[in-house]
């Protein structure tokens, strides 16, 4: 999937360490951040009750949840004994793709 075309990848290459953006991919909004020169990827839904991480913000490698600031590990999605769904992003021909998982039935 599509994470951001050539002409909307300055948003991820410009993006400021700690700063979360939302891209809407594949009928789900997506969280991007930045964190030592890596862009990390997650849903925009906190595994703990829900809440988005859109106003939250990344601390020391966490990304914090604004609604009851659980952090979650930028690298290993875990915080909490919970886990972040987090994607592997690449860069393919000039945009920048985002990886989903597949489930038992393929979609
Ligand atoms: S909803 Fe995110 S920490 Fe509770």
């Amino acid at each position: 999937m599509v994470l951001a075309t050539s002409e909307e990848r300055h948003l991820l290459d410009d993006l400021l360490e700690g700063k979360i953006i939302r891209r809407f991919v594949d009928d789900q909004w997506i969280c991007v951040t930045k964190h030592e020169e890596v862009l990390y990827s997650f849903k925009d839904k906190c595994p703990h009750a829900g809440a988005s991480f859109f106003k939250g913000s990344c601390e020391q490698g966490k990304v914090v949840c604004p609604l009851h600031r659980f952090g979650f590990d930028l690298k290993t999605g875990r915080g909490h004994g919970l886990y972040l769904e987090s994607y592997p992003i690449l860069m393919h021909e000039n945009q920048y793709l985002i990886g989903f998982e597949k489930n038992f039935f393929g979609f």
